[in-house]
C-alpha cells in the first residue's frame, strides 16, 4: 500500500432499520476502539446518518452518504443535496455505484457532475467505476476502467484527485460472492493508477483504490497486501460487525 493510509468503507446499501443501524454502530464502536491504523467509515441509508453521526462521534470511525443530488439546493423533491451530508458530518459519500448506473440511468457525465457536487460541498468522493461480466468476457475492462474515469477527469481535472478515493468495483463480483482473484484486482488497480500517473505522478502515487465485490473476512488480507489496493468498499459484509471488523483488522 506504500504509505497510502487503507481505507475501509461500508456500503449498507437499502439495508436495516433503527434498532440494528444502531446495534450494528455501537459493536463497530467499541470494536474499534479508539485509534485506528486503518480508515474506517460507513455508508449508512440517509435516514441513519444522523444515529451513524450521534452514535460514532469522537471515535475513529467516520461516516458518509451512499449519493446526493447535483445540486446544491432548490426545487427536486425527494432529492438530498452535499451541503445537507455536510451538514451531519459525512466526510465521504459514494460517486457511481453501479447499482446507481445501472438501475437509475446514472450515466458517466452525471457521476462526474456528482461527483463536483460532492467536492463543491466539501465531501470526499468515493467514485465507482468497474466492467460487467459481458464486458470482461470481451477484454473490455480497461477501456471501460478508462471511459469512466476520462468524464470525471475532463470535468474536473486531474487535481480534483488529490481530494477522491476510486473503487474499483467489477459488477460480476457485486453481491455474487464471486470476489475477484487479487490477481485480477491488482491488475486493474495498476492501470488505475497507471492511467491517472499519465497526468500526475505525484497525485496518482497518492490516490486510494479501494476493491468492492464479495470482500469477505476470509479473502479481505489477500486483497489489501496487493501493491496497488488501498482499502476495500464493502457491501454484504459490512452489515455483520464481526465480519466487518475482521476487513478491518486485515487492512490494519
Ligand atoms: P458486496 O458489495 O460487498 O456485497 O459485493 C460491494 C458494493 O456494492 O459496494
Amino acid at each position: 500500500m506504500s504509505g497510502r493510509r487503507p481505507l475501509v468503507a461500508g456500503n449498507w446499501k437499502m439495508h436495516g432499520n433503527r434498532a440494528s443501524s444502531s446495534a450494528l454502530l455501537s459493536t463497530l464502536r467499541s470494536g474499534v476502539g479508539a485509534k485506528a491504523q486503518a480508515e474506517i467509515a460507513v455508508c449508512p441509508p440517509y435516514l441513519y446518518i444522523p444515529l451513524a453521526a450521534e452514535t460514532l462521534k469522537g471515535s475513529a470511525i467516520v461516516w458518509g452518504g451512499q449519493n446526493l443530488d447535483v445540486h446544491s439546493s432548490g426545487a427536486y423533491t425527494g432529492e438530498i443535496a452535499g451541503a445537507m451530508l455536510r451538514d451531519h458530518g459525512c466526510t465521504y459519500v459514494i460517486v457511481g455505484h453501479s447499482e446507481r448506473r445501472a438501475l437509475y440511468g446514472e450515466n458517466d457525465v452525471l457521476v462526474a457532475e456528482k461527483y463536483a457536487a460532492a467536492q463543491a460541498a466539501g465531501l470526499i468522493p468515493i467514485l465507482c467505476v468497474g466492467e460487467t461480466l459481458t464486458e470482461r468476457e470481451s477484454s473490455q475492462t480497461e477501456n471501460v476502467v478508462a471511459r469512466q474515469l476520462d468524464t470525471v477527469i475532463e470535468k474536473n481535472g486531474i487535481a480534483s484527485f488529490t481530494k477522491a478515493v476510486v473503487a474499483y468495483e467489477p459488477v460480476w463480483a457485486i453481491g455474487t460472492g464471486k470476489t475477484a482473484t487479487p490477481e485480477q484486482a491488482q491488475a486493474v488497480h495498476a492501470f488505475i493508477r497507471a492511467k491517472l500517473g499519465k497526468l500526475d505522478r505525484n497525485i496518482s502515487g497518492g490516490v486510494r483504490i479501494l476493491y468492492g465485490g464479495s470482500v469477505k473476512g476470509s479473502n479481505a488480507k489477500e486483497l489489501f497486501s496487493q501493491p496497488d489496493i488501498d482499502g476495500g468498499l464493502i457491501g454484504g459484509a459490512s452489515l455483520q460487525a464481526e465480519e466487518f471488523l475482521t476487513i478491518i483488522r486485515a487492512a490494519d
